[in-house]
């Protein structure tokens, strides 16, 4: 795995956006995995901003999410397809209808999510998947457990995820306690990967992704699966 230790969240972002924008250059039509949650914010920023000042042209990307909450409205603002709107396609030229976010009010989501690998599929796969950490090392929301899953498919969240994502919602009660995410295989089948990680809270995630074993209560591990995985990170993620 390649490493990138940033000296703060600012340097981070930076670095992971020249990377997703190096990736649009080389490839115009390519299709990003993109990933949502605090830590990849200030990326989005950063690329929005080099298309305003640079004309970074997102106007052949395709983009496929790793996970939506499961039951929720594209229209609820903790939606992962409100937050991917508001945060990026809304303030760059990428086509709205090649964006695809797991459809949260999908009725049959069994369907919804082997329909959603196979559209993965025809679009040619991934060439660069963005990935946050958890502080529990759940990628997606592929979460710690006895086992894990290869492909797209509906999940329960763990206690501890629905309390880290409680603050962006009113209260604990109002978080969804279901998602529909990627499968470790799913992401794995991407050609390029970086994972990003801010601050010492991630510092144990950052631990166990870097520890060279294969853990299924450390999903991230899994990662050691493929040949080109960068990790950016800031100093505080990394040291602890
Ligand atoms: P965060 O979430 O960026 O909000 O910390 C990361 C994740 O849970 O994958």
């Amino acid at each position: 795995m390649k490493i990138i230790v940033c000296r703060n969240y600012a340097e981070m972002s930076a670095e992971s956006a020249k990377i997703v924008a190096d990736q649009i250059k080389s490839k115009p039509d390519c299709v990003l995995g993109l990933a949502t949650g605090s830590t990849p914010e200030g990326m989005y920023a950063c690329l929005s901003t080099m298309h305003r000042d640079e004309k970074l042209d997102f106007s052949k990307v395709t983009s496929v999410n790793l996970d939506e909450y499961y039951p929720i409205a594209p229209d609820n603002d903790q939606s992962y397809r409100y937050f991917m709107n508001f945060h990026l396609f809304d303030k760059v030229n990428i086509d709205k209808s090649n964006t695809y976010v797991p459809d949260g009010t999908a009725e049959d989501p069994d369907k919804f999510c082997a329909d959603y690998e196979k559209l993965i599929e025809e679009l040619g796969g991934v060439d660069l998947q963005v990935l946050g950490i958890g502080r529990n090392a759940h990628i997606g929301f592929n979460e710690p457990g006895d086992i894990l899953y290869p492909d797209t498919h509906l999940t329960e969240l763990t206690p501890s995820t629905v309390e880290a994502n409680s603050r962006f919602f009113d209260s604990v009660d109002d978080v969804p306690k279901h998602a529909l995410t990627m499968g470790i295989a799913s992401i794995l089948r991407a050609k390029k990967i970086i994972v990003l990680a801010s601050g010492k809270e991630k510092h144990n995630a950052v631990l166990k992704l870097l520890g060279n074993t294969l853990e299924t209560k450390y999903p991230a591990t899994m990662l050691a699966l493929h040949h080109d995985v960068t990790l950016i990170c800031d100093d505080a993620a990394y040291n602890g």
